[in-house]
């Protein structure tokens, strides 16, 4: 739990009339001074226990921990977890993404969903709120941002809504994206609100429940792929989990659970266990999350992109880690290196669609790869532009390059995939005008 949740769950409990009352007597009870918990410090990096500590002390404790316990420690521990740290993407960081290599990526992102908004008889004028998850560095964000503003979007109509858990990152993005910023009472459903230097206002959610339920465009680039995983093989006694426990040298090691654990209950089900799997990865978080942006898109309109690494449910061991990026050990230095597991869009497909009882389901498009889905989407036609106006010889050579490292199959091209929500309302609308980027009936440039 990070602070701000353990500060807002704690307010809840003290309730606001004892919180910081003087020492005195009420009834049998004797209350008092609480500390204001704005004024309450976490631990400096450096003097926290190390995440290797709490881990190994959490397995002595209550046993060998499932695989997202173990990533979901790593990942968000307020001081130690690893994105609490600067400088893990880029070329200095462990890994590089798509928006960091050209800008061209998040241009074609924000013209997709203008254009595909246009199809719902929307667009500038109205009001619209641009939600994304996992913003890393805020570059993304501002490709977008700058291709609405030639498209005739008005600061006024358009709100921002950024789920980040990591208070490195958010001040990052706010370096990125504003003019100014500051911090939100706890009682606030974001904690940190800020404003572009052309008056859009920017909010900052560590849950995606808390973003306002209204017509918005969501984007998960590369978010997925860092949520929590289990992990399951099948074994001649039925499917077991795979746990995370301390071998007799001290060091974490994978353990096979000895009969079923609740998650195996729990989260193999038909389809996901379906054919002949052996291996399984399901993110129970981010099936939640799937279910979350196809009811909002159906609910409350708007239109869920979601692009990562990923597969359609052939693989079943991509759990790993990278440090300076390589690809390395993910039980050796927690907190050291970025842990992840391609994204099953397969299983996103099924959380998001309909299921019987369901009112609120999404048209699913995709998973295209990156390579159709930008060529598709005319990336081509946008480098010649930037190239035409780049200003030296090197400055054409870098697009030039940035771009096939985008679509190049042995490169980002095949690995990286496309998915799309719509709202149910737009079968017939969809039927009639494909969805751009994931029909191939554009006419596609060799
Ligand atoms: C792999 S980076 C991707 C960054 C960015 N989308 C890009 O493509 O450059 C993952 C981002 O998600 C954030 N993050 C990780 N776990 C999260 C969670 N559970 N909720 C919200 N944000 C999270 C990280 O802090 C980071 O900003």
């Amino acid at each position: 739990m990070n602070t701000r949740s353990l500060f807002r769950v704690c307010n809840k409990l003290i309730g606001p009339s004892i919180a910081c009352t003087p020492c005195r007597h009420v009834g049998t009870y004797k209350t008092v001074k609480r500390p204001d918990p704005s004024t309450l410090k976490m631990p400096a990096p450096g003097t926290a226990p190390k995440l290797m500590e709490i881990i190994k002390e959490k397995i002595r404790l209550k046993g060998p921990l499932s695989v997202a316990e173990y990533m979901h420690i790593v990942i968000t521990n307020p001081t130690e977890g690893y994105y609490m740290k600067k400088e893990t993407i880029g070329e200095s960081g462990d890994f590089i993404t798509s928006p960091e290599i050209s800008q061209l990526f998040g241009e074609i992102v924000g013209i997709w969903f203008y254009a595909e908004t246009q199809k719902m008889g929307m667009g500038p004028g109205r009001p619209l709120q641009i939600v994304e998850l996992g913003p890393g560095k805020g570059t993304l964000m501002s490709d977008v941002l700058r291709v609405l503003h030639r498209l005739g979007y008005k600061p006024k109509d358009l709100s921002i809504h950024l789920v980040e858990i990591s208070d490195t990152m958010q001040t990052v993005q706010a370096h990125q994206l504003c003019a100014s910023h500051k911090g939100c009472d706890v009682d606030s459903p974001h904690y940190c609100e800020g404003e572009t230097t052309s008056g859009i206002k920017v909010y900052w959610y560590y849950d995606l429940k808390k973003v306002p339920c209204n017509f918005s465009w969501y984007i998960a680039h590369e978010f997925f792929d860092v949520l929590p995983i289990h992990k399951f093989e099948k074994t001649e006694e039925g499917w077991r989990e795979l746990l995370i426990d301390i071998d007799e040298n001290e060091k974490l090691y994978y353990r096979i659970s000895a009969k079923e654990t609740n998650n195996v209950n729990n989260l193999i089900r038909p389809p996901l266990d379906g054919g002949d799997r052996t291996e399984l990865e399901v993110s129970a978080r981010g099936l939640g999350i799937a279910r979350q942006l196809a009811q909002r898109v159906d609910g409350y309109g708007g239109l869920a992109l979601i692009a990562d690494y990923g597969h359609s449910g052939e693989k079943g061991d991509t759990f790993r880690a990278f440090h300076k990026h390589k690809v390395v050990n993910p039980l050796e230095t927690p907190g050291a290196s970025d842990l992840t597991a391609d994204v099953d869009f397969s299983q996103l497909r099924v959380a998001a669609s309909m299921t019987p009882g369901d009112e609120n389901y999404a048209l699913v498009v995709g998973p295209v790869t990156q390579r159709d889905f930008l060529r598709r989407t005319q990336a081509e036609a946008r480098l010649k532009v930037l190239i035409d106006h780049a200003k030296s010889d090197e400055q054409k050579e870098t697009l030039q390059a940035a771009y096939e490292m985008l679509i190049d199959p042995e490169k980002m091209g095949e690995r990286f995939k496309f998915m799309a929500f719509y709202p149910s309302a737009m079968a017939a609308i969809l039927e009639k005008y494909p969805p751009i980027g994931f029909s191939n009936l554009e006419k596609e440039t060799k």
